[in-house]
């Protein structure tokens, strides 16, 4: 199964346009040691022809650019994205979909029917789409059950609801509903591997930590590495846990849990924000992953499973 990063930012991506935080100036600059990033997005075949898109990045026009077997030119307009998949509605996720209207008939899209309420209204995508390519809807629930994509029969999936935040402007803000936000469990099934991806997570519970052990490749939430990552910098009044998100450092955070995986298990980090000191390469907290076999994702990579 090919599952390829297309962006590996979380929102904002990496430099951020008007961020002058010690990673953005520092990128810009050429003080740093790191590589810039588009905001958060995979693509996942079985066959390397036809793609479920998983989230549509603010970005995604420049990622398919990028990505030549997301372009397999079978007729005069044609794209290798079979469906799109959304883990959420924030808007790094989701903005995408408006740069895909000039699809060729409905675009396929499977979402939970609480991602789909705030995409049809606090964020009107679906009824705006409804004037280009429309969309054809494929409800998907959140309860651990086994489904397909339209279009891709190779690949099984299974999405569970997480504990994180829907967007900002979301009613729903407030009080997170499950489904909300998802993680998917992707199937090989010729191998039997397991692939779980997870971009927003704000709590690993006993019952995820289990569904994550059962996996051969962890690609979750990279966001922060500490819990009051943007307040220290005077960035945001917001911690990692006000947006939904588990902190890498610290007691009770993704390392800890990363490290309790099984030997073997491949693990990286996703959707990183601009100010975690990860994305320095020669950093300390770099240098701590590698210690531990964590990968920070980077767009462009490769991963089979
Ligand atoms: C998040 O995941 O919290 C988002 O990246 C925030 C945003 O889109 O601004
Ligand atoms: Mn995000
Ligand atoms: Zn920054």
């Amino acid at each position: 199964m090919h599952l390829r990063v297309l962006g590996s930012a979380a929102g904002g991506g990496f430099p951020q346009w008007n961020c002058n935080c010690p990673n953005c100036d520092g990128l810009r600059l050429g003080r740093i040691q790191a590589r810039a990033r588009t905001q958060s997005s995979i693509a996942v075949s079985a066959n390397g022809q036809d793609w479920l898109l998983i989230n549509a990045s603010p970005d995604v026009l420049a990622q398919i650019r990028e990505t030549p077997a997301l372009q397999p030119a079978r007729a005069v307009r044609d794209s290798g994205i079979a469906a799109v998949l959304l883990m959420d509605a924030q808007i790094d996720h989701v903005t995408g979909l408006l740069m895909l209207r000039e699809h060729q008939g409905p675009l396929r899209l499977l979402a939970t029917r609480e991602v789909l309420s705030d995409i049809g209204q606090g964020f009107p995508v679906t009824r705006i789409l409804s004037h280009y390519c429309g969309v054809q809807i494929h409800e998907i629930a959140s309860d651990a059950s086994t489904f397909f994509a339209p279009g891709l029969p190779e690949l099984p999936m299974q999405a569970v609801a997480l504990c994180s935040k829907p967007p900002p402007y979301s009613p729903f803000r407030g009080a997170p509903r499950p489904g909300d936000n998802i993680g998917l469990v992707l199937h090989n099934p010729t191998t039997g591997a397991r692939a779980f991806y997870a971009p927003g997570l704000g709590e690993i519970t006993p019952e995820l930590q289990e569904i994550m052990a059962g996996c051969d490749l962890v690609l979750v939430d990279g966001t922060f590495w500490s819990a009051d990552e943007m307040q220290a910098m005077g960035l945001s009044r917001k911690s990692a846990a006000d947006m939904g998100h588990l902190p890498q450092s610290g007691p009770g955070g993704m390392l800890e849990h990363l490290q309790r995986l099984p030997a073997g298990t491949r693990k990286l980090l996703i959707h990183i924000n601009n100010t975690n000191p990860i994305l320095v390469e020669d950093s300390p907290e770099r240098a701590l992953l590698d210690s531990l076999g964590i990968e920070v994702a980077h767009d462009g990579m490769d991963l089979q499973f």
